[in-house]
């Protein structure tokens, strides 16, 4: 079998790759302050249904898209389609994965000062007003802000130098797991905090009359951003699969480990927010604040602290290096590798840095590069590849499985082609049109 370039050294490999990559703080820091913006449980079981509907489809797309084509979101779909035609999905790719990590850093350096802060005991002792008053005198250090942001942005830059294989792998292998059993222990001792049965409630009491339009909005974004489709990223990762790779267990493995650590973060943050007294609609401070406080009531308090934001700064960092992977890998592409990887690095690295800056310096590009790559860019990203992979280039069952027949494998082609035909496509739109108010305007 032809070793592709980059690749994989073990299947294990790769699932790893693609769950750290979507395992992140989408689920850490986005998720539970989404949920609390949009209605607790009424939120959940939509973005469990998008999950269920856009989230499996969508990543064995773009795997099945990288897998079969072997490069990158720039060149898959030309090389794939023999003509131009598709080229703007490619771009738009592009400039969502830019987008992204312009504000991505942003707050993977608020990861890196709260583990700064951990070691040295700076936030010990803090009520809950204190622990908001802190990270808002934090957050509003501009000079502060870009050097913590910097260091993330270079140990990204770092392990790319090196290479995906070494990089990317061993940090996966190790570190994945210690997350998931810390994230444990937090959701046990925040269930024994006295109020918390209030936050579970909040979590998972499903208020139907909760769910309006904008709620599927935020939970189908929520869904793309989180499982990391849409932007081209699992095309990436496919062109370095091993040929015998079954893409629909990796698909099914990355969706319930992805899941799993939101609901935790969720089970941790919304408990405690009622036990200690903070707004469930707090926005994105939301876990800035309430996971100090919860990690001062554990016992070793200064080692969870310390532990709990290593592992959140290392689970941003798989989701930042895939990223950057998109983007430098796609540079190489665009230069017709007139440009070396190494070069390439060096260029996104830089370009990064400018987007990370600028978004540390004005909010409304903050807010607005994650309001547009979620509602907007993701989505399209996700219509256009559905289309693209239901009606121009269609599955081959092999693509989905490599060996052996069983009915229920004979079965999935089918479902998944109708799926990504009609559903996906459709849903899309219709969360479009909706964003867009033309349903108001029906409605009257
Ligand atoms: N899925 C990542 C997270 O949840 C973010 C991400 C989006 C990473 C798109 C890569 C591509 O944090």
């Amino acid at each position: 079998m032809e070793q592709k370039k980059h690749g994989f050294s073990s299947k294990v490999g790769v699932v790893l790759a693609a769950a750290g990559s979507a395992v992140g703080l989408g689920n850490i820091w986005k998720f539970p302050y989404v949920t609390g913006e949009n209605g607790g449980g009424a939120f959940l079981i939509v973005y469990l249904i998008c999950v269920l509907m856009f989230g499996l489809p969508l990543l064995m797309t773009e795997f099945v898209i990288g897998k079969k084509a072997g490069k990158s979101a720039y060149g898959a779909f030309r090389e794939l389609s023999g003509t131009n035609r598709w080229q703007w999905l490619s771009w738009c790719c592009i400039i969502t994965v830019y987008l992204i990590m312009g504000f991505y850093f942003v707050v993977t350096g608020w990861c890196t000062n709260y583990l700064y802060e951990a070691i040295m005991g700076s936030y010990a002792g803090l009520d809950a007003d204190g622990m908001m008053a802190h990270f808002q005198s934090t957050v509003s250090s501009a000079p502060r802000m870009i050097g913590v942001g910097i260091i993330p942005i270079l140990l990204t830059a770092g392990v790319l130098w090196f290479g995906v294989n070494e990089g990317i792998e061993r940090l996966s292998k190790v570190l994945m797991p210690l997350l998931l059993l810390m994230m444990l222990l937090m959701a046990g001792r925040v269930l024994m905090l006295d109020g918390s049965s209030e936050g579970m409630r909040f979590m998972f009491q499903i208020d139907f009359s909760k769910i309006t339009p904008e709620v599927v909005m935020m939970a189908a974004g929520q869904c793309f951003f989180s499982l990391s489709v849409g932007v081209g990223m699992l095309i990436t990762y496919g062109a370095y699969m091993p040929n015998s790779q079954n893409v629909t267990m990796t698909s099914l493995q990355v969706i319930v480990l992805d899941t799993m650590v939101a609901v935790l973060a969720g089970i941790i943050i919304f408990p405690a927010v009622f036990a200690f007294g903070f707004n469930p609609a707090e926005g994105p401070e939301l876990v800035f604040v309430v996971l100090p406080a919860v990690l001062q009531k554990m016992s070793f308090a200064w080692l969870s602290g310390v532990l709990f934001f290593l592992l959140l700064f290392v689970a941003a960092l798989t989701s930042t290096i895939s990223l950057m992977e998109v983007a430098v890998a796609s540079l190489c592409e665009v230069s017709r590798h007139r440009l070396s990887r190494h070069q390439s690095v060096l260029i996104v690295t830089a370009i990064v840095t400018v987007l990370m800056v600028a978004c540390v310096l004005s909010e409304t590009l903050f807010a607005g590069s994650d309001m547009l790559v979620t509602q907007i860019l993701m989505p399209l990203g996700a219509l256009g590849m559905s289309l693209f992979v239901g009606w121009y280039m269609p599955i081959k069952k092999k693509d989905l499985m490599p060996q052996g027949q069983t009915p229920l494998k004979r079965r999935l082609r089918p479902v998944l082609m109708f799926s990504l035909r009609w559903i996906v496509p459709i849903a899309i739109l219709l969360i479009f049109l909706n964003g867009l108010g033309v349903f108001d305007a029906v409605r009257g």
